[in-house]
């Protein structure tokens, strides 16, 4: 079956957007109306006059969809695509924690169940962590969660020494070897290394460039090397090379080279046989009960209102 034509078809006969993040296939990203990070997918969430989205990404951001927008269906195309982030920060273990610190305010990643977001304050992405953290007084505690790495980085960017870390990491970024980024520095010399800040402190000291997948392919379009090592989840490379055929990008290799371990495999879920298969079907739709779907709501409204400042 040509999956593309059909998955074109049942998307103008249902109104039916597709949202897809830069880590997905090649081929998802193709048949995608929309590709973005994770902030300009909840914004296209939040605006979109579909009827259906279908979020060729994984749970939490799906879920934020239907949180910005429950008059929505909103369809995941393979329900176990989860996040080991997300998964490190249980909610009831949360709460326990939150318990020390009670007048600190809490500054989620949007990489999160809706159960970590209706005890947040404000989210955040990785494009606008440093704006939400510089929108709040200097003397005010922070809890950070769930990313030691992004919480660490945020803490150098800005010198805050009252901010509390939830610790909890990404299975891809945490993998990648600094040896093995070295040597590939080595074979190319003129290479710029760019890495996002989910990745371990050692490895953002090498980076010539620390940012979002989103400020990463700005990063690579604009600046003046012919060469880069990307040090995040390959995936990106698609969309690199579309924007840049005459530029070279090398993905990052992880520590245990036989593991392919820096896929998200839960990103590589989506197919284009299951995108066209949840279209058809109405399927592997995203519920929220109405009460945990407004405690997550302010938190996600309050970073989209910051974004506009
Ligand atoms: P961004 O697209 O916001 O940089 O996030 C990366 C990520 O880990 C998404 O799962
Ligand atoms: Fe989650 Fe990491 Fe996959 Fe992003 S790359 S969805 S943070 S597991």
């Amino acid at each position: 079956m040509d999956y593309a034509k059909e998955i074109a078809r049942l998307k103008k006969e249902k109104r039916a957007v597709i949202l897809a993040h830069y880590y997905t296939r090649g081929e998802v990203q193709d048949v995608a109306d929309f590709v973005g990070d994770s902030l300009a997918l909840s914004e296209a969430a939040a605006h979109t006059d579909a009827d259906i989205i279908v979020f060729a990404g994984v749970h939490f951001m799906a879920e934020t969809a239907k949180v910005l927008s429950p008059e929505k269906k909103v369809l995941l195309p393979d329900i176990e695509a989860g996040c080991s982030l997300a998964e490190s920060c249980p909610a009831d273990a949360f709460r326990e924690f939150r318990k020390q610190y009670p007048d600190h305010l809490v500054v989620s990643y949007v990489n999160t169940t809706v159960g970590i977001k209706a005890q947040t304050d404000i989210c955040c992405t990785s494009t606008n962590a440093l704006q939400v953290i510089e929108s709040i007084p200097a003397e005010r505690g922070i809890i950070f969660a769930p990313d030691r790495n992004l919480g660490a980085y945020l803490q150098s960017l800005t010198g805050r020494e009252n901010m509390v870390l939830w610790d909890g990491a990404c299975h891809v970024h945490e993998e990648f070897s600094l040896e093995k980024i070295l040597e590939l520095k080595r074979l190319h010399p003129q290479a710029k290394i760019v890495a996002h800040p989910e990745c371990k402190a050692y490895i953002l000291a090498v980076a010539d460039f620390v940012g979002s997948t989103s400020a990463l392919l700005n990063f690579c379009a604009r600046d003046e090397a012919q060469e880069f090592i990307v040090v995040t989840e390959p995936g990106i490379l698609h969309r690199m090379q579309c924007d840049n055929p005459s530029k070279t990008f090398i993905p990052a290799p992880p520590i245990d080279s036989t593991c392919g371990c820096n896929d998200c495999v839960y990103m590589k879920m989506n197919t284009l046989e299951k995108i066209y298969a949840v279209l058809r079907d109405e399927s592997n739709e995203i519920t929220i009960p109405e009460k945990e779907r407004e405690e997550a709501l302010g938190p996600i409204v309050a970073m989209l209102e910051i974004g506009k400042k």
